[in-house]
């Protein structure tokens, strides 16, 4: 089994959301000739224009293709993971508050679409045995530090019990577990990532960075929930991406590795350095009725993906600063984003929170 190098062709599934894209960009701006196809069923969150500055520049957009399409479709998936050398799967429907209200699309992506990926790769696989391929194509898949559910003490390390409490998260270990299954029973060449909290440039703005920036720069409320001292370990999506790079090439097979972030603290705590970057009073800040099963906290342990040889590269005071400038560089990109479904949206999850909230305890 042998890691994909530069010069491979990359099938990158959900490619054109929030991490995916980013990948995507930043893969593909190294210039070392590796191509990258996206397969993206485009959902309210996949977004054509995230993937603008490839498709604009001529040496990247000659080693990238998209193609529209669903990970469940096993005639979409098929012929494009026969021609891959690798998989990164990003695509799953991301949003707890959504998984709450809505789960099915969270199962379909998360359960069927993996499946639907590794029966795929089962296929490339035994073509590879049996001389028909160079070698096998290795599949990374893209998981969460939510699958631990919340860690009230200590840091989460790869070995330790699932035990996820949102139907995200739950669809999100059922995805990791098929993986594991699939390499355990059919010699599947598999890695597997679980990402702490990550924010950055192309954010849907439904998620907290996002929604509370882009709030707070129409002076809306910001709907904290609950006592706000959950605590979130934050990742700037660069790093997200390169640590995800970095596994596919040097990650051993079979191998679970966490990508922790940069700095834990309290949403609370967080929402105020968000205000003093954007100039704005903390009486923004509405205390709302909370997240149902709202884990309190998510920590991870890092040392494997230290001994792999990564390291974080942005910290949070640059990462939020670099955030909150592009939110206000990209006023058209994230009032599009907030297009479709998002009025209604919007109404069933905070109409009734903001009519029932009180003004929130500020920071520490
Ligand atoms: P996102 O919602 O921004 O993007 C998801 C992308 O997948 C979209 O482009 C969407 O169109 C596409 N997609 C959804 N269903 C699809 C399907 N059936 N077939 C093809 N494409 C489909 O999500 P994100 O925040 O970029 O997260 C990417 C991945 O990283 C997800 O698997 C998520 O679980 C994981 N993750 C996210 C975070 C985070 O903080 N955002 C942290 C850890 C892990
Ligand atoms: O930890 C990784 C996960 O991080 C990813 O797997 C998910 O895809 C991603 O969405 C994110 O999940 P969270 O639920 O942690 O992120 P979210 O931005 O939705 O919420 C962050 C925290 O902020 C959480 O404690 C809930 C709180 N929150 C969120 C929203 C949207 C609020 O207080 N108010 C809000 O309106």
């Amino acid at each position: 089994m042998t890691a994909p190098g530069p010069g491979g062709h990359l099938l990158v599934t959900g490619g054109a959301g929030f991490i995916g894209s980013c990948f995507v960009r930043d893969v593909l701006g190294r210039r070392d000739g590796t191509r990258i196809t996206v397969l993206d069923k485009l959902t309210y969150a996949g977004n054509r224009a995230n993937l603008g500055e490839v498709e604009a520049d001529a040496g990247m957009a000659s080693r990238f293709a998209f193609v529209r399409g669903d990970i469940a479709d096993p005639a979409a998936v098929a012929p494009l993971v026969a021609a891959a050398d690798a998989i990164v799967n990003f695509a799953a429907e991301s949003h707890v508050d959504r998984s709450i209200l809505e789960p099915a699309a969270f199962l379909r992506t998360g359960v069927d679409g993996v499946h639907v990926l590794l029966e795929a790769l089962r296929a490339e696989t035994e073509r590879a045995l049996r001389g028909e391929r160079a070698t096998a194509p290795r599949l990374l898949q893209v998981s969460t530090d939510e699958v631990y559910g919340s860690i009230e003490a200590g840091h989460a390390r790869e070995a330790d019990a699932l035990a996820p409490r949102s139907p995200y998260a739950a669809a999100k270990a059922a995805g990791e577990l098929l993986v594991r299954a699939y390499h355990a029973t059919y010699g599947l060449d598999v890695v597997i990532t679980r990402g702490s909290n990550t924010y950055g440039p192309f954010h849907h703005p439904e998620k907290l960075i996002p929604l509370f920036v882009t709030n707070a720069l129409d002076d809306l409320p910001l709907p904290l929930y609950g006592d706000g001292l959950q605590r979130r370990d934050w990742l700037y999506v660069a790093d997200h991406a390169g640590a995800i790079a970095h596994v596919l090439a040097h990650g051993a097979t079979g191998g679970t590795y966490n990508i922790p972030g940069s700095a834990e603290l309290t949403n609370r705590d967080l929402v105020a350095r968000l205000l003093a970057l954007l100039d704005k009073p903390w009486s923004l800040v509405r205390s709302v009725a909370d997240r149902p099963g709202h884990d309190r906290r998510y920590a991870m342990d890092g040392r494997l993906l230290a001994a792999l040889g990564w390291t974080n590269r942005v910290g949070l005071d640059e990462g939020l600063a670099l955030t909150v400038a592009w939110y206000r560089d990209h006023e058209p990109w994230w009032r599009a984003a907030r297009g479709g479904d998002w009025d209604a949206y919007y109404a069933r999850q905070y109409a009734e929170r903001l009519a029932t909230s009180s003004v929130a305890e500020p920071a520490s």
